[in-house]
């Protein structure tokens, strides 16, 4: 027996290794953890990028580069990966929790516009989180009386709790009308700030006290400020936001069947889906230091399909199947209808549950029993608006017609090229 726990406590991976292999460095700040190379840090660059906002100098310096471009560069990164919370004190987190979330994951920051993306990690790779990170088993939730919730909401109204934080459904007096905003670029404070209502799920009561007293102590970079609470108001704060009842769901299914009329060209649906926001990870490794993308070239543990949205050829081109040859995106997929529609629409689904506004609450639990399927696109970012899938519908629709000057580009994705 001992040779083969031997064998399998060696092959154990350690946190390093798994944050390694699926590049999370490239989104996160990790302790002890160095950043990606720049060039493959869609958090770095865009907070580079972002950073020459205010700042004449740079402002002047990237002008001269790349033009008036520039400018819209600037506000583009500032939109996404500007704002993802740091990997560190991840010890706070309860062990089920984690896993569970990583295995599917779903949104916990109302106001931050991109989520974590569903990423290809094994079950031994969760579990070497777990033990390497030292998670909290769960302990048992609070139950208090309905006397002590009543006393811990006035608190949660009365120590500015609110004025940062939604609570699933909830509306407290004390809210500003601005938290129920959600604006493209979202205020720092607010992106970083998690919705309570999954506090339950992801911390022991003792972590949550401790982190009221002083958020530092749990996560040496909380936003979160030290309110000068004593124990016993910490005490009452916890048992309510962690046993307060979550308001019922208000069922409002995202999405939407709109159709488009008059012709489709391919320049509209390049212009407001493909070069928008597909090419980011499905793009030409030519242009971009020999990396295609998590999609094409491989990333974030993919071994990448060789799916490039660079050119109405590597459209047609499409993906690496199983067997290493190229296949239609326009096969059908699971549910029958176009691969590539397919997965427009799973988006809009992931997002119903990844998306938990106000209003919009309840639905993660339903979806994730249903985590089966492929993956939403694009990867955990906001779905393609319902116009916009109509759109790529119609152009399927009307035979897929070619742009009025094909670029005769077929970038060869994975080093390959098959005629389209
Ligand atoms: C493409 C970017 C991206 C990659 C790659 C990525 N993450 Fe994330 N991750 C995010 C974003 C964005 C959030 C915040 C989501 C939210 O709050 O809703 C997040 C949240 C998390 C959280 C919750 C943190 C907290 O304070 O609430 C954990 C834990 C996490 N990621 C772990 C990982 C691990 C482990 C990996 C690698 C296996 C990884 N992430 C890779 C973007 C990424
Ligand atoms: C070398 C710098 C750099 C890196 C690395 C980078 N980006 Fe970007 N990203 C940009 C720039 C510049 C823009 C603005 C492009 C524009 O406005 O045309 C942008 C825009 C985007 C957009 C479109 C935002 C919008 O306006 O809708 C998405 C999506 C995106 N990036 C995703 C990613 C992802 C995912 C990664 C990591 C795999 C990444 N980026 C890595 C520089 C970078
Ligand atoms: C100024 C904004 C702000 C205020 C006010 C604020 N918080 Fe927070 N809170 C945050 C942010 C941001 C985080 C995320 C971690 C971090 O960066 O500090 C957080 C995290 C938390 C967490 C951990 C949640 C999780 O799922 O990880 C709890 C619990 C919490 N806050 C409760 C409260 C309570 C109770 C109050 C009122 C006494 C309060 N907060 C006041 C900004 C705020
Ligand atoms: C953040 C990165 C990212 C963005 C943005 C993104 N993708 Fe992907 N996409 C991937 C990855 C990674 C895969 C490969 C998944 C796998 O290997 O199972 C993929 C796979 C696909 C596939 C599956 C191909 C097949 O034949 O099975 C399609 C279709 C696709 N993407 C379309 C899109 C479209 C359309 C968009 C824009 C609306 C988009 N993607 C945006 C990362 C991304």
């Amino acid at each position: 027996m001992l040779p083969v726990v031997f064998a399998v406590l060696a092959a154990a991976p350690t946190p390093e290794a798994v944050f390694a292999r699926l590049e999370c460095n490239r989104c996160h700040e990790i302790d002890h953890v160095r950043p990606a190379p720049a060039a493959k840090q869609c958090a770095g660059c865009h907070l580079e990028i972002s950073g020459a906002a205010g700042n004449d100098a740079r402002l002047e310096k990237g002008r001269a580069t790349y033009g008036a471009a520039f400018d819209r560069f600037v506000h583009h990164t500032g939109t996404l990966y500007v704002d993802v919370p740091p990997l560190v004190g991840l010890s706070r987190f309860r062990a089920s929790w984690l896993k569970s979330y990583l295995r599917n994951p779903y949104d916990l920051r109302p106001h931050l516009t991109e989520s974590m993306p569903k990423l290809p990690l094994t079950d031994g790779e969760l579990d070497a989180l777990v033990r390497g990170l030292k998670l909290t088993a769960d302990a048992p939730l609070p139950k208090p009386s309905r006397e002590r919730l009543e006393k811990g909401q006035a608190l949660f109204e009365a120590k500015t709790c609110t004025t940062c934080h939604l609570l699933g459904n909830q509306r407290f007096p004390t809210q500003p009308a601005e938290l129920f905003e959600f604006r493209s670029p979202a205020v720092s404070l607010h992106a970083r700030t998690p919705d309570l209502r999954h506090a339950r799920d992801r911390l022991n009561r003792d972590v949550v006290v401790k982190l009221l007293l002083d958020p530092k102590s749990v996560n040496p970079r909380a936003l979160m400020p030290k309110l000068g609470l004593d124990r016993r108001e910490a005490e009452l704060l916890a048992d309510f936001v962690l046993a307060t009842p979550l308001a019922e769901p208000i069922d409002d299914m995202l999405e939407r069947d709109i159709s488009t009329s008059g012709p489709v060209r391919y320049e509209d649906v390049e212009a407001r889906v493909f070069k928008k926001t597909c090419w980011h990870c499905h793009s030409n490794p030519d242009l971009a230091d020999g990396d295609g993308g998590p999609g094409n070239t491989g990333g974030f543990g993919f071994k990448g399909l060789g799916l490039s949205f660079a050119t109405y050829e590597d459209v047609m081109n499409g993906s690496l199947g199983p067997d290493g040859e190229y296949r239609s995106i326009f096969r059908p997929g699971s549910t029958g209808v176009p691969v590539l529609l397919e997965v427009l629409k799973r988006r809009v689904h992931e997002n119903a549950r990844d998306f938990v506004k106000p209003g919009l609450d309840g639905r993660r639990q339903t979806m994730a029993a249903k985590e089966d399927g492929p993956l939403g696109m694009p990867l955990g970012l906001p779905a393609v608006p319902a116009e916009d899938i109509a759109l790529v519908e119609a152009w399927i629709a009307a035979g897929k017609p070619r742009p009025a000057t094909p670029s005769g580009l077929l970038v060869s994705p994975m080093g390959r090229s098959a005629p389209p």
